[in-house]
């Protein structure tokens, strides 16, 4: 059989640039593509037979023709020379978005299944287009750009047996290391087709001398890292709750095995979607290794009738090549500036008091107005009223769906506890959970059939309560008007979105049987669809994610809500691990953090009241606690605490952050800084978790400072040193008694 040329169509809409928009170039002698982001390079080339193939993603390069990094010469099988065995080529050539059946043994990006039943794809390109800026996808969350700040390439290709049309589409940003990838598929054929995978990226790696970075584990115990060497076969994470969950985070880093935080490679993957998802590395034969991320292929299946299109969500990609520490800041570059966005994207947010942990179900009117009244004085900004203020929800069994006033618990109405609240100069934020139900609700009295089940099968509870079918847009519209209805009452300016438990038996009632399998990815559809409207139409309201804590700290998530809950875990010790791993590749400013009561109602350990607020200042900052109730040395220290939040809060929430200590290494201390942008000011953060006998000072490294400029801390002005001696040679912690304490530094530069 002979290979087919392919056609080449270039649209190029920046005509004045010639073949080329900013940072992307295409060389049509070579058939090869440049994206040029930042320092980093991403080069792919449209090999023999028109398969778009992967050349190499790393450090800047400069414009050659580098084809023979593919080493197709070393191949004795290329299909345009010898044919005789293209299924070893098709099993050993690095694709861009390598397909099902046709020889390549690896794992596949994408697999149909066509009208005859078979799963048999294969991708050719066809035409190309590049352009400035970056286009949004259609219902799902995504990173922004502006013409100006990036460039996109879409790689047209086909399968052309089934008629699908495949759109792979790259973003290169001008001034951060990242280069994003989705996937576009529309079916141009005569026939339907069923996309039974479509993951939205692949990328191949010459070799396998990795280690795999992910953010693993448990309720109250999320992001924690785990790192380990790739081996033969294929390393995985996924998740397949419905949610992105606390087991896993849709994140992956690939490191070379040297990487610290300051020095080797990091390859940092994070998917902007907040369901089910997979993302695996592949060692081969050869020693090669495959990446690949998208949604969970596990139960996906998507109808596409003729003119149909569906859209795999985004993958963000970050380049490094000085360590970890600038992969995490690079993503917290683009997460601040390009998908957080609505009124707080750069403001400070208001310190809030959540009566949660102080009451849980048990508060009212009264309970409410005296923890204001309290807090109002010391500083506190914002009121929220946490879960059980609707229905008759005395406890976790009931009222999901509901969501109208518990007036016996709010005498007076709502109105009338946020007008009281807002007299004392405080503003006010409330608790929704709108993707559930509960048995005992009286929208599950009305609505039974609206609850994800399957016909003839028992639901199963968790947390007593069932999850709405948000595929349906008559659910949406009603939990919608009802949230509408209290947010119209009065005058709401914070909404904490939680989302209590994860989905099982997932059928749809309205859903064809052909189309079941769709629900997974249409109930997150559903779910942004909501937050869209939501945010849209209170753009004034502080939208926070929740879910059970942070079972859904995603990008996705972060593009509607500038703030997540981190974890139900308050305790600051327990928030060492937490905040750390969330900070690989999310911004300080956007992880939801308190200081709590002691002891800590989820651990039992008690620590200075001055460590929990050290170490919830490196993010959005508030109490969970009954102010009234609280020790009086606690009440009176904060004020100070909040003085000293604001003092640094812009640079915590704009500067470049720095972990310095490493307690998954070394659980007795934490450090970390936060450095401004022009790199005039940084506060050191040191977190001693044990005392130990006879270690005296520690000396400690700083980061991120400029060598040439001499620095003072604030309490010492005298002492004035370069920038150079406090990173090279370091500063000394004095030791410090007792375990859990801490201390912070403020250097500013000498003028
Ligand atoms: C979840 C949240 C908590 C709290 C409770 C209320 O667990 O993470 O912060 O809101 O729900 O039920």
């Amino acid at each position: 059989m002979k290979c087919e040329t392919f056609t080449v169509i270039i649209i190029v809409e920046n005509k004045d640039k010639g073949a080329t928009a900013m940072g992307i170039y295409y060389n049509e002698k070579a058939s090869l593509f440049r994206l040029d982001a930042k320092d980093t390079s991403y080069i792919l080339k449209i090999a023999s037979c028109g398969y778009p193939a992967h050349v190499y993603f790393g450090k800047r390069l400069p414009d050659e023709d580098l084809t023979y990094l593919l080493r197709l010469d070393e191949n004795p099988f290329t299909p345009e020379t010898n044919n005789r065995d293209k299924a070893c080529y098709h099993d050993t050539l690095p694709f861009e978005y390598p397909s099902f059946g046709t020889g390549d043994y690896r794992e596949p990006a994408f697999k149909i299944l066509d009208e005859n039943g078979c799963s048999t794809c294969s991708l050719t390109y066809v035409s190309h287009r590049i352009y400035g800026g970056k286009p949004k996808l259609e219902g799902l969350p995504a990173t922004f750009a502006e013409e100006n700040e990036a460039t996109t390439l879409e790689l047209y290709c086909e399968d052309k047996a089934s008629g699908l049309q495949i759109v792979l589409v790259y973003t290169a940003f001008e001034e951060l290391d990242v280069i994003t990838r989705s996937v576009r598929f529309e079916n141009k054929g005569e026939n339907a087709v069923y996309l039974t995978r479509a993951f939205s990226t692949c990328v191949e790696f010459d070799d396998c001398n990795y280690d795999m970075i992910t953010l693993n584990g448990s309720w109250a115990r999320e992001r924690h890292i785990e790192r380990a060497p790739l081996h033969h076969g294929k390393q995985l994470i996924d998740s397949m709750r419905g949610e992105s969950s606390h087991q896993n985070n849709p994140f992956v880093a690939l490191v070379s095995h040297n990487a610290t935080e300051q020095i080797g490679e990091a390859y940092g993957f994070n998917f902007v979607y907040s369901g089910n998802f997979f993302a695996q590395a592949e060692v081969t034969q050869h020693k090669k290794a495959r990446f690949l991320m998208g949604i969970n292929s596990l139960d996906f299946s998507w109808l596409l009738e003729k003119g149909e299109s569906f859209v795999a969500p985004e993958v963000v990609m970050v380049y490094s090549d000085e360590g970890i520490g600038k992969m995490s800041r690079t993503f917290h570059d683009l997460y601040r500036q390009h998908l957080i966005r609505g009124q707080y994207k750069d403001k400070r947010r208001p310190i809030l008091i959540n009566n949660w942990e102080a009451t849980y179900f048990n508060f009212n009117t009264q309970k409410l107005i005296d923890i204001a009244k309290e807090a109002s004085k010391l500083g506190i900004e914002m009121l929220v009223m946490d879960d059980g203020w609707f229905g008759h929800r005395d406890s976790d069994n009931s009222s999901l769906g509901d969501w109208f006033v518990y007036e016996k618990k709010l005498e007076g109405g709502l109105k009338n506890l946020v007008d009281e609240v807002n007299k004392l100069g405080m503003k006010f934020g409330i608790w929704f959970e709108p993707e559930m139900i509960s048995p005992d609700s009286e929208l599950f009295k009305a609505h039974p059939e609206w609850a994800i089940q399957v016909k003839g099968r028992e639901l199963t509870l968790c947390r007593e309560q069932y999850v709405l079918d948000y595929s349906r847009e008559d659910v949406r519209d009603y939990v919608h008007s009802m949230m509408k209805d209290i947010l119209d009452n009065a005058n709401i300016e914070y909404i904490k979105w939680d989302m209590n438990r994860q989905l099982t038996e997932v059928g749809s009632q309205t859903l064809p049987k052909n189309r079941q399998r769709e629900l997974w990815h249409r109930y997150v559809l559903g779910v942004y669809d909501l937050m869209e409207r939501i945010t849209s139409e209170y753009p004034h309201i502080l939208l926070e994610n929740c879910s059970g804590g942070g079972a859904r700290f995603d990008p996705g998530m972060l593009y509607y809500s500038p703030q997540i809950w981190c974890s139900d875990d308050t305790d600051a010790i327990e928030r060492l691990k937490i905040q750390h791993g969330t900070s690989i590749c999310y911004p300080c400013s956007a992880m939801g953090a308190h200081v709590s009561d002691c002891p800590n109602h989820t651990v039992g350990r008690s620590t200075p009241f001055s460590t929990r607020g050290h170490v919830a200042m490196v993010g959005t900052f508030g109490y969970e606690l009954d102010v009234t109730k609280i020790p009086q040395a606690d009440r009176d220290a904060i004020p100070g605490q909040i003085a000293e939040f604001n003092k640094y809060n812009t640079l915590v929430r704009t500067g470049d952050h720095y972990r310095i200590g490493n307690v998954f290494e070394d659980n007795t201390w934490d450090a970390w800084m936060f450095v401004s942008k022009d790199k005039s000011e940084a506060l050191f953060e040191f977190i001693q978790v044990l005392g130990r006998p006879n270690e005296r000072s520690r000396r400690i490294k700083l980061c991120g400072l400029c060598p040439e400029k001499y620095y003072y801390e604030e309490s010492n002005p005298e002492l004035k040193l370069s920038g150079a001696a406090l990173m090279n040679a370091g500063i000394n912690i004095g030791n410090i008694w007792g375990d859990y304490q801490s201390r912070i530094l403020h250097f500013i530069e000498a003028k």
